[in-house]
């Protein structure tokens, strides 16, 4: 057995703002966390409301004066409560399927404000974007554009479009979540992008509206953005010599957050550098557009667990939580780090150990070689995990998913109830 030393009275890194001790007990906001598990069980998410509102404002503000529109990317975090109050600040949308298209219409979302991306948009699904009348259908290639513009053509509209452009700058981030290089399969080559342009400019139901780029996620310096900046502006002047005029210029989503020690700008860092870039190069009048996700919500939210029992192994002590890879993926999908934090501190003796859920499954682990003073029945957190948590949460091992809840100073919602099975068979049926 290899018990750590140290006690781990105190956590060792700081739980985001919204997180925070008092009284030796976890708070999101004014509520103890235990007093969430108590009322709703676990695992639990719990989202900060307040947290929400300061990142989105964070770019709001940044943008003030400017011609601009933020478009939250809601695969980061879909649920109706979150993308409803985001629309109440005014924001706009990222949205990569019909599905997400309809959230945003459930939630009361402008869909004027909707942009329109990823590589495989079906034709009932571009149908759908037209018909609601979104802002823009970002488009990834030449066979894309060709769908939109049939669609278009079929009923009668004209379709407006953006080009993904690859501005090939390196994000500097993990391979896995790297998506303006070359070798991604997203977006259109920088070297074919005009060409596109004109192919669009020449279409009775195409309009040209704005360019785009997304140069990746979890981005935690500005330059690869100016880089990518500078390298649109070229497409945008470029495209003007042409005679055609765009709208609007999108720099997507990407910026990074803090998971254990990376040090990413502020939103308002990142927008007054594009600002300074736009001007500077005579296209301050454009509409500015950013397409965050992970930087809005994830330090936002958190996953609390339960300890279910403590294994202590040959070479390894297991803590076997509640929570699994089914509930939040990204240590299993990308070896991300993700901070746990005892509830209440001081149960236990310390010790190092993994993190793992019950799901049948070596890689179904959250945390690694963490040394922690806990005890079975000992509540846990995964902090910054508001981002890429549920949202790509799945049922695998007949687990329903999560619960969900809002907090909003004293007050809790529940924002989305805990799955039960019988739900996740009702669609299912026994041959006859
Ligand atoms: N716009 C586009 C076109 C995107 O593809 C993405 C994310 C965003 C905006 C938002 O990026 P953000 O601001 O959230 O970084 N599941 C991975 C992250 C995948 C990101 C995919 N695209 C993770 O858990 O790290």
């Amino acid at each position: 057995m290899t018990f750590a030393t140290a006690t781990a009275a105190l956590p060792a890194t700081l739980p985001p703002a919204a997180f925070a001790l008092r009284d030796g007990a976890l708070h999101c906001e004014d509520v103890p966390l235990s007093r969430i598990a108590e009322r709703f069980g676990t695992p639990t998410y719990v989202y900060s409301k307040a947290s929400i509102l300061a990142a989105y404002a964070g770019y709001a503000e940044a943008l003030a004066g400017q011609p601009a529109l933020v478009c939250y990317a809601m695969k980061a975090n879909p649920n109706l409560a979150i993308v409803n109050l985001l629309a109440r600040q005014g924001s706009g949308f990222d949205i990569v399927s019909g599905g997400e298209l309809q959230r945003v219409l459930a939630a009361g979302g402008d869909p004027a404000k909707v942009v329109f991306s990823g590589v495989g948009k079906t034709e009932a699904e571009i149908e759908a974007a037209l018909a609601a009348g979104i802002l823009c259908f970002n488009l990834e290639s030449i066979a894309e554009l060709e769908v939109v513009e049939r669609v278009a053509a079929r009923m009668g509209r004209r379709a407006p479009v953006s080009v993904r452009t690859n501005p090939d700058v390196d994000p500097k981030t993990h391979p896995y979540i790297t998506t303006g290089l070359k070798s991604n399969k997203f977006g259109v080559a920088y070297a074919d992008t005009l060409a596109l342009y004109q192919r669009a400019a020449a279409s009775a139901h195409l309009e040209v509206v704005g360019i785009d780029c997304h140069i990746g996620s979890q981005i935690t310096e500005v330059q690869p953005y100016v880089d990518a900046a500078d390298r649109v502006l070229d497409l945008v002047e470029a495209l003007e010599h042409e005679g055609i005029r765009l709208r609007h210029v999108d720099f997507g989503g990407g910026l990074g957050i803090a998971y254990r020690d990376e040090t990413p700008p502020a939103p308002g860092d990142l927008i007054r550098a594009l600002r300074e870039r736009m001007q500077a190069r005579g296209h301050g009048g454009k509409t500015l557009m950013v397409e965050p996700g992970r930087s809005i919500v994830g330090p936002a939210g958190a996953l609390l667990t339960r300890v279910i029992l403590l294994k202590h192994g040959e070479t390894r002590n297991f803590a076997v939580v509640d929570a699994a890879m089914n509930d939040l993926m990204r240590p299993a999908l990308y070896q991300a780090w993700m901070q746990v934090l005892p509830v209440q501190t001081g149960n236990g003796v310390a010790a190092r150990y993994d993190v793992v859920g019950p799901v049948c499954e070596s890689g179904d682990w959250l945390a690694r070689e963490r040394d922690l003073a806990i005890a079975a029945g000992d509540l846990l957190v995964f902090t910054a995990a508001g981002a890429y948590g549920m949202s790509m949460a799945s049922n695998y091992n007949t687990r329903g998913r999560a619960a969900e809840v809002m907090v909003d100073g004293s007050l809790v919602y529940e924002v989305r109830r805990r799955e039960t099975v019988e739900e996740l068979m009702a669609a299912e049926s026994l041959l006859p």
